[in-house]
């Protein structure tokens, strides 16, 4: 009787020593996962499109960047002298050396939503090979410390060059954010081309 008593009680307490380990360890998952948010600019809708997909494939927060003056038909023609996307590309050599930093309505709902977050995808539309200056106002206004980011561009051809680097050149960051290099992509891209892009990310 003794026998079984002893025999009964290590059954007892492996079984207590394994709901212990299972409960820790989906503690330290659940502690692990991680939250997205997908801030995006973007005129037409393109680079719209694609964030919808980031944020379906990460179950992340989608939030646009308003342009506080929104931009016309007329501003973003570029082939126009005088429209307001060649007056901001001739402001200077790059966006990141210009002054033009146009102004975001939402940005404390950004700001406030980025703070929360562990993962920051930044998405904007190529133009002349650069972020849009809206998207420097961006990052030169919210910080990015200790964050994930994760730039992404769409594009007519010329995919997304150096603008993500160049970016985090005005960016607000510290030693610990680590900025990924990001994806270029042309058009709306398919959910199943997003989701096997989301998954490399770390
Ligand atoms: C002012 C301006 C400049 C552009 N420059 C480029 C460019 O250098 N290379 C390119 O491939 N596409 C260029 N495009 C096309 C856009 O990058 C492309 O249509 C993008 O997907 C639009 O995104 P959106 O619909 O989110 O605004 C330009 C478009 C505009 C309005």
């Amino acid at each position: 009787m003794d026998k079984f008593i002893k025999r009964f009680g290590r059954v007892i307490a492996f079984l207590l020593a394994m709901v212990l380990v299972f409960n820790v360890s989906g503690n330290v998952n659940a502690a692990k996962k991680k939250k997205t948010v997908v801030i995006y600019f973007s005129a037409t809708g393109t680079t719209k499109s694609v964030a919808g997909k980031i944020k379906k494939a990460t179950n992340g927060t989608l939030i646009g960047i308003k342009a506080s003056q929104p931009y016309t038909d007329d501003d973003l023609n570029w082939s126009n002298s005088n429209s307001r996307v060649t007056k901001e590309h001739e402001s200077a050599s790059s966006p990141a050396k210009s002054k033009v930093r146009p102004e975001i309505s939402n940005l404390k709902q950004i700001q406030k939503a980025v703070k929360s977050a562990d993962i920051v995808y930044i998405g904007y539309s190529i133009w002349w090979g650069e972020a849009p200056h809206i998207v420097y106002t961006l990052v030169e206004s919210t910080s990015l410390k200790g964050k994930t980011v994760v730039p992404f561009s769409t594009s007519l051809s010329s995919g997304m060059g150096n603008s993500g680097s160049n970016l985090k050149t005005k960016a607000i960051i510290s030693k610990t954010t680590k900025w990924n290099k990001g994806k270029g992509f042309y058009g709306r891209s398919s959910q199943k081309t997003v989701d096997k892009w989301v998954k490399t990310i770390k």
